[in-house]
């Protein structure tokens, strides 16, 4: 019999297979930590097997090894009728001992540094954009294309969706545990339901990088609008935003950042927070004011009984990076840019109409947005669909890839699933509360009027475009409705499709 190197309990099957599944899942993380330091660009399952799964696969192995010495020393126990003590001697005399000690503990020693390193890494993996927005890419798909397209797309998901310190860290996890299963199990909602649970509150993830408070002046937004006619006739608005303190030049309106050095607190009467009939302003000298509209359901009795929200950058700010461009916003962009050219007749109106219904899945939609354009100018202008038919051809992969940045039909989303709180033409948006219909007590209005937050300086054609820096009245595009849009909702006839 040879000589032993370690304590016979060892030398049974189940601890021999331990060691030896613990020895090669160590060895192959040691060369795929080697790849990972040498090669960049690893696909995102690289950092799965290696910092999760091989090392969990490792854990496993080792604690079989003790395991499997504890079995034995029962069947010796048994075997030697009580002969046995029922805990081990440790005796450092004993050369099998001694070797089987110094082992196990420079093994653990060496462990824990590589479980530091790899636990490092790992947690750096599960911080990471590919971790967050390619793994499960189907479900993630939406939230990570239109990511891609945004401003912040430099910003890591987490940034936003768990922030610094320890506490929302372990929250994250737990809930993203619960994630991994859903997804699995194919147990997750379509299209994931907003406002999503867990997302960190955004005065303390935002402002990490913005600070309203100190933002000066105004934001000039300038955009381009084609109405659906035949000549796509173009209408443009030219406007500035107040969104910080006054410069010394300018006029003292109060900024839209107002609401964060303020506290506004409100209700919704649903869960997207969609229709708020309540709304309660909290002044620096402690009194309050309340606006309700006239079929607002809360007493003073539920009011106290319920959740009051106070408002923070995510409620105008909710679609920050996630921007999903409704139909209409989409191919006015488009045609702006010349990637759909203005001069194909009723360009506009066919472009939105190709891109609204629901279709089964991508490849389908493709396929017909391509065949009802090529259909309409075949069947209502053949002379230009044979002369023009380059750029017939530009519209069709203009509108394709519109589709593919701002529809999935997968995941159920495009532009219906999320409203955007910003603005009010196709969402309700402010106008949840600056509509005119919130009064207080004594009769007092949440302020409505046009010029309460944006000064239009130029509107109209292009070629008439004069800029007033005092502010022009409103003049809603000419689209046979006369004065039908003052005192209405704008979405009482926007959905997104105009
Ligand atoms: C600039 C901050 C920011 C970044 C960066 C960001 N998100 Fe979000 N995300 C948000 C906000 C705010 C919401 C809430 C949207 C709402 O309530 O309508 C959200 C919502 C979501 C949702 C819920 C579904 C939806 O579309 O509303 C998912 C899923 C999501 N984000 C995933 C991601 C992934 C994956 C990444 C990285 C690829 C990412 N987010 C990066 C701010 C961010
Ligand atoms: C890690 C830093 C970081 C975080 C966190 C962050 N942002 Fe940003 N944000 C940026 C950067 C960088 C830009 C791009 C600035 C630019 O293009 O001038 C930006 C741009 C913006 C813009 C201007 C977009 C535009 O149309 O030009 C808005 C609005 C905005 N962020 C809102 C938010 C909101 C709301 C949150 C919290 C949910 C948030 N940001 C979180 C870094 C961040
Ligand atoms: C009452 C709604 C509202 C709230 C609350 C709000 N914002 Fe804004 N914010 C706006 C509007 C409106 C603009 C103008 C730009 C636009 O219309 O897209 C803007 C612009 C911005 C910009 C772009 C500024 C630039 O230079 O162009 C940033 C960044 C920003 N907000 C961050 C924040 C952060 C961070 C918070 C929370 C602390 C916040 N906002 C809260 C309405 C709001
Ligand atoms: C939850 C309700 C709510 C929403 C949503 C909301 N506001 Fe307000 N806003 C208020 C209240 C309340 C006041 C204070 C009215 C007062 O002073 O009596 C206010 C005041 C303002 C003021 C200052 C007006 C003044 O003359 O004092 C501006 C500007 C403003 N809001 C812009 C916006 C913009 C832009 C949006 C959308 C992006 C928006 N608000 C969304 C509740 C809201
Ligand atoms: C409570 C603030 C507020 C009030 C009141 C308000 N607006 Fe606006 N409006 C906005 C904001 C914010 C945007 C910009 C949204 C964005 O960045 O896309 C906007 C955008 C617009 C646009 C550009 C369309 C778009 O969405 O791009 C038009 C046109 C407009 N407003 C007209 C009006 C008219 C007309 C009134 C009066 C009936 C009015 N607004 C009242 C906040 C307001
Ligand atoms: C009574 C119905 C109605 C109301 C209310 C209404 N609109 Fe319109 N709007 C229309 C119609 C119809 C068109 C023309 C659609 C077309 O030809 O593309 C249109 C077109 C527009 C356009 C140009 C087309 C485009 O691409 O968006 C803008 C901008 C616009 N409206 C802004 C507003 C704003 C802002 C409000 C709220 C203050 C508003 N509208 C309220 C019916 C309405």
């Amino acid at each position: 019999m040879t000589k032993r190197k370690f304590p016979d309990l060892f030398y049974n099957p189940i601890s021999m297979a331990g060691a030896i599944i613990a020895s090669v899942t160590f060895g192959t993380i040691l060369v795929l930590m080697l790849i990972d330091t040498i090669w960049s660009a690893l696909p995102p399952y690289f950092g799965i097997v290696t910092y999760i799964l091989l090392p969990s696969v490792m854990i496993l192995g080792l604690i079989v090894i003790p395991i499997g010495a504890l079995l034995e020393r029962k069947h010796w126990r048994k075997a030697a009728e009580a002969g046995v003590p029922p805990l081990p001697k440790i005796d450092l005399n004993d050369r099998q001992q001694r070797t089987a000690f110094f082992f196990f503990s420079t093994a653990t020693l060496l462990l824990m540094l590589f479980t530091a390193i790899g636990g490092y890494h790992a947690f750096e993996f599960t911080e990471s954009v590919q971790f967050c927005g390619k793994i499960c890419h189907r479900v993630m798909k939406p939230e990570y294309t239109t990511y891609l397209h945004s401003p912040h797309a430099r910003v890591a998901c987490v940034e936003c969706h768990v922030g610094p310190g320890a506490s929302w860290y372990v929250k994250s996890k737990l809930s993203g545990a619960y994630q991994v299963y859903a997804v699995l199990f194919n147990k997750f909602p379509r299209p994931i339901p907003t406002p999503i649970k867990n997302l960190r509150p955004a005065r303390e993830t935002c402002e990490q990088c913005h600070w309203p408070q100190s933002f000066v002046g105004e934001r000039r937004i300038t955009r381009a609008f084609y109405l659906e006619d035949s000549a796509n006739t173009r209408w443009d608005i030219d406007m500035l935003i107040k969104i910080g303190k006054s410069t010394s030049g300018e006029a003292s309106r109060p900024p839209v950042h107002w609401h964060v050095t303020h506290t506004v607190e409100f209700l919704p009467s649903d869960s997207t927070s969609q229709t708020i009939p309540w709304v309660r302003l909290v002044l620096a000298n402690g009194t309050t004011e309340t606006f309700t509209t006239s079929d607002n359901p809360f007493t003073p009795n539920s009011v106290a009984k319920s959740k009051v929200k106070t408002m923070d950058c995510m409620d105008c700010h909710n679609r920050p990076t996630h921007v999903i461009k409704t139909p209409g916003q989409a191919v006015n962009d488009a045609m702006a840019a010349g990637s759909i050219s203005p001069t194909l007749p009723w360009v506009k109106q066919t472009a939105v109409n190709a891109l609204t219904p629901r279709y089964k899945n991508t490849a389908d939609a493709l396929d017909t947005i391509a065949l009802s354009l090529h259909s309409f100018y075949q069947g209502k202008y053949p002379k230009i669909a044979l002369q023009d038919s380059s750029k017939i051809n530009e519209a069709v992969s203009s509108l394709q890839g519109i589709y593919k940045e701002n529809f999935f039909p997968y995941m159920k989303v495009d532009w219906r699933a999320y409203p955007n709180d910003i603005g009010h033409q196709d969402y309700p948006g402010c106008f949840r509360c600056h509509d005119g219909n919130h009064k207080s007590a004594d009769g007092k209005i949440i302020p409505n009027s046009c010029q309460t937050c944006h000064l239009i300086l130029s509107q109209g054609a292009p070629t008439d475009s004069v800029v007033n820096l005092a502010g022009v009245a409103f003049k809603h595009p000419p689209a046979g409705i006369g004065d039908a849009w003052q005192g209405a909702m704008c979405t009482d006839c926007h959905d997104g499709t105009q």
